[in-house]
């Protein structure tokens, strides 16, 4: 018996995602990327299940992107977590919805940790109930002294509210007696994503192709991917093949 037949072969996604890391650019990663998770619902049914099986079945997919995203070295991840019309839906599943966020943030702290991940919450946290303030709070201190990816989780998140909740900052902070212009730099510093990199990469999955008010200042020059794949079924090689997308378009930011 040859010595290589006592070797276990590796999942055949493994296999893809090591052939996809070969044939990235290391010198090119994103800065930010965006996601817009779409399909949760449409996954459930296409099983016969209820809604809320595919809300939970995307906790991995959260899992991936984030692990992804760290091991690929991008500075930033964004994820469109709940809009601001998302209130529209039945009051069951937003309350599930936001157990949910709650439950996996506050069990998700420790692994998010050991990645060196910081977090940050963009959006109107007002409206949001106290006890997902408080864990959202907890997680922020617990990983500020990390140094690696930030994830950024939009909750209550519009973009059209955040262009006008910045003006009103602005406007509140002197900006309309001072009576001098304000400048791109000053605008996007308050912004709900404050300091964070403009974004490259804007992924949406499940193959709507809109940006449903999400960064709608801050995606000016994000190149856009529209993925088929429904958002539970999102892995680690789908934002590789992402990356590998967006290394090849050429970017000009309206130069020639
Ligand atoms: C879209 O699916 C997803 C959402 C409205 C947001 C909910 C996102 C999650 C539960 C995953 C993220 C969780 C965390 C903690 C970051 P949909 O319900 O719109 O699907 P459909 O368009 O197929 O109905």
């Amino acid at each position: 018996m040859s010595k290589d037949s006592n070797i276990i072969p590796l999942p055949a996604y493994f296999e893809r995602y090591r052939e996809l890391f070969s044939k990235l650019d290391r010198e090119h990663i994103p800065c930010h990327a965006a996601i817009i998770m779409d399909g949760n619902g449409r996954w459930a049914r296409q099983r016969g299940l209820v809604r809320y099986r595919g809300h939970e079945h995307a906790m991995k997919s959260v899992r991936e992107s984030v692990r992804a995203s760290a091991e690929l070295g991008l500075k930033a991840l964004s994820l469109f977590a709940f809009s601001t019309e998302n209130w529209k839906r039945p009051k069951e599943e937003v309350a599930f919805l936001l157990r949910l966020f709650d439950r996996t943030l506050a069990n998700e702290l420790d692994e998010l940790c050991g990645n060196n991940v910081r977090f940050m919450c963009s959006g109107d946290r007002q409206k949001l109930p106290d006890w997902l303030n408080k864990t959202i709070d907890r997680a922020g201190e617990m990983l500020a002294k990390n140094t690696g990816l930030i994830l950024n989780l939009a909750v209550n998140y519009g973009g059209k509210q955040d262009i006008l909740q910045a003006v009103n900052k602005l406007l509140k902070g002197g900006a309309r007696s001072a009576q001098r212009e304000i400048t791109e730099t000053e605008f996007e510093k308050a912004l709900f994503t404050g300091n964070l990199p403009p974004v490259d990469l804007m992924i949406r999955t499940s193959g709507e192709q809109r940006i449903s008010n999400f960064f709608l200042w801050q995606a000016a020059y994000a190149e856009l991917i529209f993925l088929d794949v429904l958002w539970p079924d999102f892995r680690r090689q789908h934002l590789l093949e992402a990356v590998i997308e967006y290394q090849n378009r050429d970017r000009r930011f309206g130069a020639i």
